[in-house]
Order: C-alpha cells, then sequence, then structure tokens
C-alpha cells in the first residue's frame, strides 16, 4: 500500500498539472506570507515609535520643571509620579553622579546599562503577583547640570508580547496557507489530471483497434469538454472513413468473387483431358491454363480471407462459441502441423498447461494459430518453433515463438493491418492477410494480439478472458 501510494505521488508531482498548481501556491503563499510580514514589522515599528515619543515627551516635561524648580522640584515631582501604579508602566529614577538613587521607582541603576548613552535598553526585575519576572524596558537619560540623572523609561513587555503574538499569528497562518495551499494544489491537479487521463484512456483504446470508443462529456461545456467533443468528431470522421473504405474492399472482393468463380470452372473445362492429349502443343497449353487456375484460386483465397474478416468485424457471424479447453486447440494445431514444421527443420514443441479454459469458437482460433504457425514455419527457417498456454495476470494466453528474424518494433502494429506484408517477405507466398484474420478472430473473442521479441524471433500472445476452473 505504502509503495502504491508513493507511485501515484510521484506521478501525480511528474504532471503538468501538478507543477502548475504548485507554482500558484508558491505566489498565494509568498503574497500571504509577505501581507504578513509587512504588518509585523509596521506594527512592531509603530509600538516602538510610540514608546519612544512617550519617554521624550515625558523627559522634555520634566526638563522644564527641574529648570523651574531645580533639583528639589524634580525630585518632589519624581516622587509623585512614582508613587503608586499608575498603570502606564513608567519607570522613574533619579540618582546622583556616583548612580546612587535618590528618588524613583525602581530600587537601582538598572545593572549592565552604562551611565551616558542617552537610549537604553535593558530588562527589569518586577514582581508580578508575587512572583519575580524579567520584563524588557527601554529608557531615555537626561543628565542633570552637576551629574544627577534623570532616568525615564517604559516597562515594553507589552509590545514585547504584542509581537510575540503576532510572530505566532504569522506563524499559523503561514502554516495553515501552506496546508490550504498543498491541499488545493493536489486536488486541482488530480481534477485536470483526471480529464485528462480520460483523453488518453481513450485515445489509447482507440489506437488498440477499438475505433467506436469516445471520450466521456461531462456536460460542463468547459474547455476540456469543448476538447472531448472536438476528438469525438474527428473520431466520427475517421470512423465514417473507414468503414466506407472498408465497405468497398468488401463489395469488390464480393463482388469479383463470383465471376472469378465462374472464370475458374470455364478454365477448368479447358483443359484437356490427359487421355486426349498425345501433342507436346496440349501438354503446354494445358500448364498454362493450370497457372491461370492456380492465380484464380490465390486470388479467391485472398477474397475469401477479406470476406471472412469483413464478416467477423461486422459481427455479422453467427456465435458459435463454447467454453473450451484452451490446451486441447493447441495441441490439434500442433499435431496438425507436426510434420510441415520437421520437414522444414522445425522442432515443434507444445507446452499446454491443462485446465485454461475460455469461452470461444474452437473453429476460429484453430484458424488463428494456423495463421501463426504457418506464419513462422514461412518465416523463421528452422529451429524451435514453440506453442504455449498459461494463464497470466488472470488471463489465459495462448502463444506461438518462433527462433526466426521477427518484426522490427516500428512494424508490429502495422502487419496486423490488412495488405501488409514486410520488405523480405514479399518474395514469399502470401496476401498479407493473415494477422489480419488473427487479429479479428481475437477482438470476436473480446482479447487481444500482441507481438514482441522472442530475442531473437517474433513471439506473438492471443489474450483472452480466463473461465473460472
Ligand atoms: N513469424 C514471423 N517472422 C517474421 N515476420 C513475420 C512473421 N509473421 C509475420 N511476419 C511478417 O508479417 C507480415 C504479415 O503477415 P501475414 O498477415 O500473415 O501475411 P502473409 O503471411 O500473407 O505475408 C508478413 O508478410 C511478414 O513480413
Ligand atoms: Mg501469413
Amino acid at each position: 500500500m505504502p509503495i502504491g501510494v508513493f507511485r501515484s505521488a510521484r506521478r501525480l508531482i511528474g504532471t503538468h498539472a501538478f507543477r502548475l498548481a504548485a507554482l500558484y501556491f508558491l505566489v498565494f503563499a509568498a503574497s500571504v506570507l509577505g501581507v504578513l510580514l509587512f504588518v509585523y514589522l509596521t506594527s512592531a515599528d509603530f509600538v516602538e515609535r510610540q514608546t519612544e515619543a512617550t519617554l521624550d515627551a515625558e523627559i522634555t516635561g520634566l526638563a522644564e520643571q527641574y529648570a523651574q524648580r531645580g533639583l528639589s522640584g524634580l525630585i518632589q515631582i519624581v516622587a509623585a509620579r512614582s508613587a503608586g501604579d499608575r498603570g502606564d508602566a513608567m519607570i522613574y529614577l533619579v540618582t546622583d553622579p556616583d548612580g546612587k538613587p535618590f528618588a524613583g521607582n525602581i530600587a537601582a541603576w538598572p545593572p549592565g546599562v552604562p551611565l551616558h548613552s542617552a537610549w537604553l535598553s535593558f530588562t527589569l526585575e518586577r514582581v508580578v503577583n508575587g512572583r519575580p519576572e524579567l520584563h524588557p524596558a527601554r529608557g531615555r537619560l537626561f543628565i542633570i547640570p552637576g551629574g544627577y540623572r534623570l532616568l525615564v523609561g517604559r516597562d515594553v513587555s507589552d509590545g514585547a508580547a504584542f509581537r510575540g503574538q503576532v510572530r505566532a499569528t504569522l506563524l499559523w497562518a503561514g502554516l495553515v496557507a501552506l496546508g490550504i495551499g498543498v491541499i488545493g494544489g493536489t486536488v486541482m491537479s488530480r481534477n485536470l489530471l483526471r480529464r485528462v487521463e480520460q483523453v488518453n484512456r481513450t485515445s489509447e483504446r482507440v489506437m488498440a483497434g477499438n475505433l467506436s470508443d469516445r471520450v466521456p462529456l461531462r456536460g460542463t461545456s468547459d474547455e476540456f469538454d469543448q476538447l472531448a467533443l472536438n476528438l469525438n468528431r474527428m473520431l466520427d470522421q475517421i470512423e465514417r472513413l473507414m468503414t466506407a473504405m472498408r465497405e468497398v474492399t468488401d463489395d469488390v472482393a464480393h463482388d469479383l468473387r463470383t465471376p472469378l468463380s465462374r472464370l475458374r470452372t470455364r478454365l477448368e473445362r479447358a483443359l484437356v483431358p490427359p487421355s486426349e492429349a498425345g501433342a507436346a502443343a496440349g501438354s503446354a497449353q494445358n500448364e498454362a491454363i493450370r497457372a491461370a487456375i492456380e492465380e484464380a484460386d490465390r486470388l479467391l483465397a485472398t477474397f475469401n480471407a477479406l470476406l471472412r474478416i469483413a464478416e467477423l468485424e461486422s459481427g455479422a457471424r453467427r456465435d458459435n462459441t463454447e467454453p473450451l479447453d484452451l490446451a486441447e486447440v493447441a495441441r490439434s494445431a500442433g499435431e496438425l502441423y507436426e510434420p510441415v514444421a520437421e520437414e522444414k527443420g522445425f522442432t515443434l514443441n507444445v507446452l499446454a498447461e491443462p485446465g485454461v479454459r475460455i469461452r470461444g469458437d474452437r473453429h476460429l482460433l484453430s484458424q488463428a494459430l494456423a495463421n501463426l504457425l504457418d506464419n513462422a514455419v514461412k518465416y523463421a527457417g528452422g529451429g524451435e518453433l514453440e506453442l504455449r498456454v498459461f494463464t497470466e495476470s488472470g488471463q489465459a494466453v495462448l502463444e506461438v515463438a518462433d527462433r526466426g528474424p521477427g518484426i522490427p518494433e516500428a512494424d508490429r502494429q502495422n502487419v496486423l493491418d490488412r495488405f501488409v506484408r514486410l520488405e523480405p517477405s514479399r518474395t514469399t507466398p502470401g496476401n498479407g492477410l493473415g494477422l489480419s484474420l488473427v487479429r479479428a478472430i481475437v477482438q470476436r473473442h473480446d482479447g487481444s494480439v500482441t507481438l514482441d521479441d522472442n530475442t531473437p524471433g517474433l513471439r506473438v500472445r492471443l489474450k483472452f478472458a480466463r473461465l473460472p476452473t
């Protein structure tokens, strides 16, 4: 299960849709974080500046008091302001030149703070609810002539707490944005992907020969529906053209078959019976007529094969299927071909797993096997020839494998089409319809044909739905 999840996650990440979603999410997250950071920095700055303004105003006020009423007046005011907690967290301290406190609401000059800098930052120990706490503070120093010092400060723990709060909010907002982005991106790309995959699946099925398959529509009339609609129309047109072309071929085959048979009969009649063939001239004439009859036979075979394929593909043939054991079909085909194969230098091995049953038409399946064995004998030249029956991923497989030259990968799909014969085979007799008939037979059984490299040689596999044993 985890491997499957990993694999599908990797596949998802590799898609264009996912990358697009990820890009959108990054832009989205960056702008959210940018706004939050801006809010944080400006608000922190605002609080700080307000503190400084307050301290400045207080120092200015106290300096004026000092100018009017002297040191004792200042000390009085400081003592008054320090008395009682006014709730504004203000800090006051007046010291003598040695730093000894005179008046104020803190006990001593904050430790570690120089005695002369204008702006100070320090920590203050405060007792809150009976417990000592360290509070950050900010202060302003006013040096009174004579070396006395006035410190006005403010506990800024509220500001720090505020900043902490904003930071935490920022973090959470970032995490939430990340979560939304990841989920949203995944859902979005999944959604897109599913529709692209529908198109891909249909295309694959059409290419595999299922020309009547169509991309499902959603009825949303969005771009994907439009794409599906256009593809479907294109497929309709292709199907129409293909059907028309096939019909022409089939009609030609059908219409020519009768006159051709008649021609053949006449030729046969024209043959001079052996008893009357006294002269050499008569026998030369007979030879020519025999050659013509052979030619007519080949043409008739081609027409018959074409019509058989047409019949299978149009579904016009009567259903003759029955449950059958593939091993039996393979063995009887093997027996039939054994003498021919041996004569041509092949060793034919039938390796049939027993009990592999499918629902099929015995006659058609034997015909398909015969075509494959015929090809092997014709094109492989000799060596091992294997006929196997087995089960793979729950499917029944009928395989013919030879050790000949095989078929280049680029041609493996083409040779299944009508009249396709590869260049090296042009000199051997044949019409290029053998494999087309195999495919039509297999499709009739809702199965599939695959051509593979037998390293070396050709390996043809016919796969069918297996019947439960
Ligand atoms: N076993 C094979 N080894 C090599 N080539 C093959 C084999 N079977 C078929 N072919 C190639 O595929 C072509 C199509 O085969 P087929 O449809 O049976 O037509 P035909 O046998 O009449 O030529 C052949 O002409 C040949 O080029
Ligand atoms: Mg053939």
